[in-house]
């Protein structure tokens, strides 16, 4: 089983939906027993919120299932040994998370795309948001298959 946390900022626009976009593409490959999907944020900001409207809009549109959402968490310590690969949506996310990572667990962090996903909280884009989080879920999940 392998174990992918994605995180962001906040854990209600970008990471729960590359959470959502990912385990759609997953169940479509008949891999769900082979690989564990979540989503976390780096802070406590929107601790508990429920996904933003934006990214429940985009998520409906395509038909993907948000439901697993339980409202926003930021990442735990135990989350850096418990998951495989914590994959980050921008170097801001990716620097705060190497600054988090206890020992022995850096490694783990890597980006989503070279390029980042910028923060729809902040565009207003969520169909950006939305195909850089399509792009870069389909070269994860090419990378681990
Ligand atoms: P996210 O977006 O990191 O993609 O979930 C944000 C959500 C909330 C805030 C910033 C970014 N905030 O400032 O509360």
């Amino acid at each position: 089983m392998k174990k992918v946390l994605f995180v962001c900022l906040g854990n209600i626009c970008r990471s729960p939906m590359a959470e959502a976009v990912f385990r759609k593409m997953v169940e479509d490959e008949n891999l769900s027993d082979k690989i564990f999907i979540d989503s976390a944020a780096t802070s406590s900001w929107e601790h508990g919120n429920p996904i933003h409207s934006g990214t429940q809009t985009k998520l409906k549109e395509q038909k993907i299932a948000f439901d697993l959402h339980k409202g926003s968490q930021k990442i735990s310590s135990e989350d850096f040994y418990e998951f495989d690969k914590i994959i980050a949506m921008d170097e801001s996310n990716l620097e705060n998370l190497r600054k988090m990572a206890p020992e022995g667990t850096r490694q783990k962090i890597a980006m989503l795309l070279e390029q980042g996903v910028p923060d729809p909280w902040f565009t207003g884009d969520f169909q950006e948001t939305y195909q850089l989080v399509k792009m870069g879920c389909q070269r994860l999940l090419d990378e681990i298959v």
